[in-house]
């Protein structure tokens, strides 16, 4: 079947839509800095794609559906389930494990976050790499533990590193027990090579600090570039990796996100303290066909993505030439630098939010001390609101 990602689905004003991102909510206008959402603006903020998603998830749902009965339900009821995941990692990823391996999680901040309470106290530390998705640093203070940021470092044209030696430094300090660890990585778009996984994974280890390997974007990279799990290529013993359906295919409104820990102590360990949890029957359904069944709308929807990057790509150079922007390995996130402009965050905010009436995430939120002058921007849309939101955008950098 060939979709056509070219189509507008209206997500603003369909009754059943029930999108937070294109919310016309006060709440939503608050959050985004802005006085109100109306009609016309463009909402490109959140990791959530605005294309239909694969017809057999779609057909799945509905047989759930039609069944009529929404009952408890479970994930280790269905053989399918754990097949699916277990099938799709071995054979798109070459990483093998097996269903006792697999914890079920309501999202993959939740499962942060669970981490994070299991696997330290309070006033411990964890370290995140800044600039990263802001919810790493949210599930640590909400916990109470202590920041600890091992800040990446910028390199040429966008290209950033990890700073190996900071890490070591922190990891060597006996409070910091834990690093959330992002790869691909949002919003800077590396996928972390194989050999800078196994430093990571060697520093952590020699220092006893606990790994979650958020890979959630991994399905998502580009055509020409090879995403390798974590877990593939280090000793697991310290390791905890979240994967999802929620960015591959579409499904974050039905909260489905898989752990893996191979190591039976750390699992215990977080099932004691995260207690028992399952997905919804769609949840279910949806992951047992989305695994099974969704590989030739990933395949599609990722050169659609591919080209939304290319497009933004060659437009910023013709018509804004002054913000720098690195095609990312992964993601379907541009991490867009507006300092050459020499304004302030506020008066790009301004710009872009309230006068081009178009919302993406300011860099602050990613990186509290360093954000400021980048804005992220998130392309899974049709292409033609792509093409607007940055006609318009352009227009205020006259
Ligand atoms: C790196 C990363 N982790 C987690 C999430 C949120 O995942 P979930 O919806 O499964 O909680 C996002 C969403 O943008 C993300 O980019």
């Amino acid at each position: 079947m060939n979709y056509n990602f070219d189509e507008i689905i209206d997500r603003r004003n369909d009754p059943y839509s029930y999108s937070m991102k294109w919310s016309k909510n006060p709440m939503m206008a608050g959050m985004l800095g802005v006085d109100s959402i109306n009609d016309e603006t463009i909402a490109i903020f959140t990791a959530d794609m605005d294309f239909r998603c694969a017809q057999p998830i779609i057909e799945s749902l509905h047989k759930v559906a039609d069944h009529g009965i929404f009952g408890y339900s479970g994930h280790f009821c269905s053989e399918d389930y754990f097949n699916a995941v277990i099938n799709w990692f071995k054979r798109r990823h070459n990483w093998e494990f097996c269903k006792e391996d697999m914890v079920y999680s309501h999202g993959t901040v939740e499962a942060l976050k669970l981490s994070v309470q299991a696997f330290s106290e309070p006033g411990e530390g964890v370290i995140i790499q800044r600039p990263v998705y802001g919810p790493f640093t949210m599930v640590i203070e909400s916990s109470g533990r202590n920041l600890v940021n091992n800040q990446l470092i910028e390199g040429e044209d966008g290209f950033y590193t990890i700073d190996f030696e900071d890490l070591e430094a922190k990891a060597k300090d006996p409070n910091n027990k834990m690093m959330l660890i992002c790869n691909p990585h949002n919003p800077v778009g590396r996928i972390w090579t194989k050999e800078e996984m196994q430093e990571v994974a060697r520093i952590c280890r020699e220092n006893d600090v606990i790994m979650v390997a958020d890979e959630i974007h991994g399905d998502l990279v580009r055509k020409d570039a090879k995403f390798t799990p974590m877990a593939s290529v280090v000793d697991n013993s310290n390791l905890i990796t979240c994967t999802a359906v929620n960015k591959t295919f579409n499904l974050a409104g039905l909260g489905c996100t898989n752990l893996i820990i191979p190591n039976k102590d750390l699992r215990d360990k977080y099932s004691a303290s995260a207690g028992f949890s399952t997905p919804s029957p769609f949840g279910i359904a949806a992951v047992i066909s989305a695994y099974n069944e969704g590989e030739p709308w990933l395949e599609q929807v990722k050169d659609y993505i591919d080209g939304n990057i290319d497009y933004v790509l060659s437009f910023l150079k013709e018509n804004m030439p002054k913000v720098k922007c690195r095609r990312p390995d992964g993601t379907y996130i541009m991490w867009m630098d507006f300092r050459e402009y020499g304004l302030t965050p506020e008066e790009i905010h301004k710009r872009i939010y309230c006068d081009a009436n178009v919302l993406l995430e300011g860099g602050m939120m990613f990186d509290p001390d360093l954000g400021g002058g980048f804005e992220r921007v998130c392309i899974p849309s049709p292409r033609s609101v792509i093409n607007t939101a940055f006609q318009r955008i352009s227009e205020q950098f006259k």
